[in-house]
């Protein structure tokens, strides 16, 4: 049972304050009756705004291609995010919507949003080993040395205490690869590949573990069911 104008906040629909006038302007329904008291506890799945049942109630699973130029940072300062792409009330959801791992500002493709806290935890935890696949284009040549390299987890980027996880590189072109990892650390495919001598030109993420992005367009997103990610 939950509080019926703090329901109507959490899920985004308008301020508390708000819901109060919502309320006592009849716009709220429990269970069929006219609601006239916003501190009720009720059930949330009986609750409707204007003839509507309460929008995913049970939360939210999305997959979104990520254009460049957008950051997955909640904090307006970092500049324009991939929230903004999202419906106005997603938005003002508590618990907020926020990225599963982070994409950089100039990487584009797959990147999960949820407002399901424990699925963060859960997929962006080293220990799942949740495997990613980016593709990167770079300034010079591969070397065929760095698929042994990357593939023997005993790469050490400036700065970490511990090496890279074994990552496998396929090389697709002179200047073009693909490259699979299993952990998320910060900037780790333009710093893996930079510390080679290769800086990434352009960087994109096909996939993130069983998810392909397919052909969903830039700046699109769709619903994923919850259970995409169910506990095995
Ligand atoms: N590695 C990077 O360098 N950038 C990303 O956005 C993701 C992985």
């Amino acid at each position: 049972m939950r509080r019926l104008d703090q329901l109507l906040a959490n899920l985004g629909y308008c301020s508390r304050r708000d819901a109060r006038a919502w309320i006592a302007g009849g716009r709220v329904t429990v269970a069929g009756v006219v609601a006239d008291y916003f501190g009720e506890k009720v059930d949330p799945a009986t609750v409707q705004v204007d003839g509507e049942p309460l929008d995913r109630l049970e939360g939210l699973l999305l997959m979104l291609h990520k254009p460049t130029g957008l950051v997955c940072s909640h904090d307006s300062r970092e500049g324009p995010s991939v929230y903004g792409l999202l419906p106005p009330r997603w938005r003002q959801r508590n618990p907020q919507i926020t990225s599963i791992g982070r994409l950089d500002k100039d990487t584009s493709g797959l990147i999960l949003l949820t407002d399901q806290s424990e699925l963060v935890h859960r997929l962006t935890s080293p220990k799942h080993k949740v495997p990613k696949i980016y593709r990167a284009t770079v300034s010079s040549d591969l070397s065929p040395a760095l698929i042994p390299l990357f593939a023997s987890g005993t790469l050490m980027l400036k700065d970490e205490k511990e090496p890279c996880a074994p990552a496998e590189l396929k090389i697709i072109g002179p200047r073009e690869a693909e490259l699979t990892l299993t952990e998320g650390r910060y900037h780790q495919v333009r710093r893996m590949l930079a510390s080679q001598g290769c800086e990434v030109v352009t960087l994109h993420r096909s996939r993130f573990g069983h998810l392909e992005l397919g052909d969903l367009p830039a700046g699109q997103w769709r619903e994923l069911p919850l259970e995409e990610f169910a506990r095995t």
